[in-house]
């Protein structure tokens, strides 16, 4: 099967960066985690592993298919190293300024095909990427708590 987006950052790696991480990691891509806090996208793999340990628990997945998803998530410490993703999903604070300081520093590192997307629950996309070189590629992309539940 072709994975689309073979590298997927997510930004912010609380309630919901963790779950948007889980279900890419699971889709087969390639997961970087990054997060201004500094130990929060360690924690955040620590705790999709505890995820995936249960599954193997209740015989849903196998210990190795188990290891192979954790092997997938990559704590990264700057927006830097996320310069050869295929498509970043931004799930940090809800506030218009940082998500746009965000956006503006990810435009400066990744490849002019990469895919922007956004959280948000509240704000406008547009507003958003105003400002942006190329706001064209930045998207709405709307999940649900719980996200590895939701379809
Ligand atoms: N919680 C929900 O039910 C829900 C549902 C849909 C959408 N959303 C949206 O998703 C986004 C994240 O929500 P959440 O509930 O996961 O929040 P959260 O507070 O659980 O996690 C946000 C994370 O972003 C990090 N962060 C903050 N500013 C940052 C920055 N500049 N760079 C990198 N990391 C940064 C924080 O350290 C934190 O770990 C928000 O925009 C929210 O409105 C939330």
């Amino acid at each position: 099967m072709k994975i689309q987006f073979p590298t997927i950052a997510i930004v912010g790696t609380g309630a919901m960066g963790r779950g948007i991480a889980q279900i890419a990691a699971q889709a087969g891509s390639q997961v970087f985690l990054l997060d201004a806090n500094p130990g929060a996208a360690d924690a955040a793999q620590a705790a999709l592993q505890e995820q995936w340990n249960k599954l193997v628990a209740k015989g849903r997945i196998d210990a190795t298919q188990a290891s192979e998803l954790v092997a997938r998530l990559h704590p990264v410490k700057a927006v830097a190293d996320l310069a050869g993703c295929d498509l970043v999903v931004e799930a940090i604070v809800e506030r218009l300024d940082v998500k746009k300081a965000l956006f503006a520093e990810l435009e400066a590192v990744v490849r002019p095909d990469a895919v922007l997307a956004t959280n948000t629950s509240s704000l406008s996309v547009t507003a958003i990427g105003a400002g942006l070189q190329r706001p064209e590629r930045l998207a709405g992309f709307h999940f649900f708590n719980p996200v590895p539940l939701m379809k």
